[in-house]
């Protein structure tokens, strides 16, 4: 309902910014250009529902957005040559036009632009994260670090016919830390440029070209390698067949299948990291240039433990090493996603305890302003029948006198018993038959 409106909304507005484009009357256009585009970032943010309905939204976005960068540098040249949108066009746009439909494209402005598109689609990202990050997985990090970081560290190995691995593929049920080892890939391999395409992204229809946009990634890539290409859910772009697959589709994979091969395109110092939860949906053509294919399992009972660690981090808590194995053990089957919300949801335990409490006591500690210093008076939340225990609720705790309660082993156990595994036998069966055909344990 609500998401109707503000989507109406964004829709009208826009329809009035064609219309008065259309009139000549660029200043108002571009004011209700951008008026709509605001709104429809709304809808995306806070309404819509579905990746693909905001793909085609902010498809929309982009497009108007461009217009209305147009509407503003001529606005503010008051120059002379009028610019039209399709339709008549000057000399200048047939030009533009004509290399749109030109696949030998040189250096022309339309290829500049895809770039430039293409730098907001791709990520060219550091993220923080390092391989001790990662719990368990340790052949995988191997095989990572064999293809990104050795090749660059020492390159005298890995000439003749000792090459790299061009192309590694990483499946396994979904929150097993596939993405997030992409991150410590880009993190630890400062020396390359990691480029990180969601496949929706490439897939999304306002480029209408993404076949064009994977040449022009690959190139991108070639200027700055070594580089390192992460697809993920590489399947939402590479399956063996889907129901709507067009022409478009068909282009996009043969563009990634050339650009991988290598024909007639230099391939060195180029790593193609693709990640998916399922892997028996992609092109058999596709599956084979990924040399290297690692099954990402389920985290074992070690890493499951390391895991809790991770997630706890910092934050104050009274669990023994005994408790964690025990936590471990029940863990079983929940994938790394899965003991992140254990943990987070436990976390928050000790907030609810001081958000509904009726007592409190006063206890010693460090004083939460300044950690070096012991003071006396500091109050944590208790129960009634406890020595000391004064009624007040946490509005009657000064903001520096408050004890953190601690995570406790029961607070674990009861996110525990409310969070279940999601990752079903059905799919880790076909998961497993997969690595038996095609895979590599990591
Ligand atoms: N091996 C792991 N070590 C530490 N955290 C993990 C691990 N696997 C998953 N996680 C946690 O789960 C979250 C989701 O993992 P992600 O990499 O997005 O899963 P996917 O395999 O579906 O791409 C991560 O952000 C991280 O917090
Ligand atoms: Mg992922």
């Amino acid at each position: 309902m609500a998401a109707g409106t503000t989507l109406q909304k964004a829709i009208d507005l826009v329809t009035k910014a064609t219309e008065e484009d259309r009139n000549k009357n660029y200043a108002e256009a571009l004011r209700l250009y951008e008026h709509g585009v605001e709104y429809f970032l709304h809808t995306i943010k806070y309404e819509a529902q579905g990746e693909k309905a905001k793909d085609s939204i902010r498809a929309k976005c982009l497009q108007y957005l461009d217009r209305a960068e147009k509407l503003k540098e001529y606005l503010k040249k008051g120059k002379k040559k009028p610019i039209k949108e399709g339709g008549e066009s000057s000399a200048k746009d047939d030009k533009d036009k004509k290399s749109d439909s030109d696949d030998e494209d040189g250096d022309d402005p339309e290829k500049k632009k895809l770039q430039s598109k293409l730098e907001d689609a791709i990520v060219i990202e550091k993220p923080k994260v390092q391989w001790s990050d990662v719990a368990g997985l340790d052949a995988a990090k191997e095989a990572l670090k064999e293809a990104v970081i050795l090749p660059i560290k020492f390159p005298q190995l890995f000439t003749g016919k000792r090459i790299p691995w061009k192309g590694i593929l990483l499946f396994g049920p979904p929150g097993t830390g596939k993405s997030y080892l992409a991150k410590a890939v880009a993190t630890e391999a400062n020396r390359s440029t990691f480029f990180s395409v969601s496949s929706s992204d490439l897939m999304s229809k306002w480029l209408g070209e993404s076949e064009k946009l994977v040449k022009n990634l690959f190139e991108l890539a070639r200027q700055h390698k070594p580089s390192i290409i992460f697809i993920d859910e590489i399947d939402s772009m590479c399956s063996a067949r889907s129901d709507n697959e067009n022409d478009s589709v068909r282009r996009i994979k043969t563009e990634f299948l050339v650009q991988m091969q290598g024909v007639g395109n230099d391939t060195d110092g180029i790593l193609v990291l693709g990640a998916t939860n399922i892997p028996w949906v992609l092109d058999s053509a596709i599956r084979r240039r990924f040399e290297k294919r690692i099954y990402i399992p389920l985290p074992e009972a070690h890493a499951r433990l390391v895991m809790f660690k991770i997630h706890l981090g910092n934050t104050t808590h009274v669990l023994t090493e005994q408790d964690l194995k025990e936590l471990a053990g029940k863990t079983e089957g929940y994938s790394g996603a899965d003991i992140s919300i254990v943990v987070r949801d436990a976390l928050m335990e000790p907030v609810r305890k001081v958000q509904t409490a009726t007592h409190f006591k006063r206890v010693s500690g460090p004083s939460p302003t300044n950690h070096e210093e012991i003071v006396n008076d500091l109050l944590v939340p208790c129960s009634p029948g406890d020595q000391g225990a004064v009624e007040m609720n946490w509005m009657d705790v000064p903001s520096d006198k408050l004890f953190e309660p601690p995570v406790t082993m029961r607070d674990m156990l009861k996110s525990l018993s409310r969070t279940k595994p999601t990752v079903n036998e059905d799919d880790l069966k076909k998961l497993r038959k997969f690595t038996e055909d095609f895979g590599q344990e990591g």
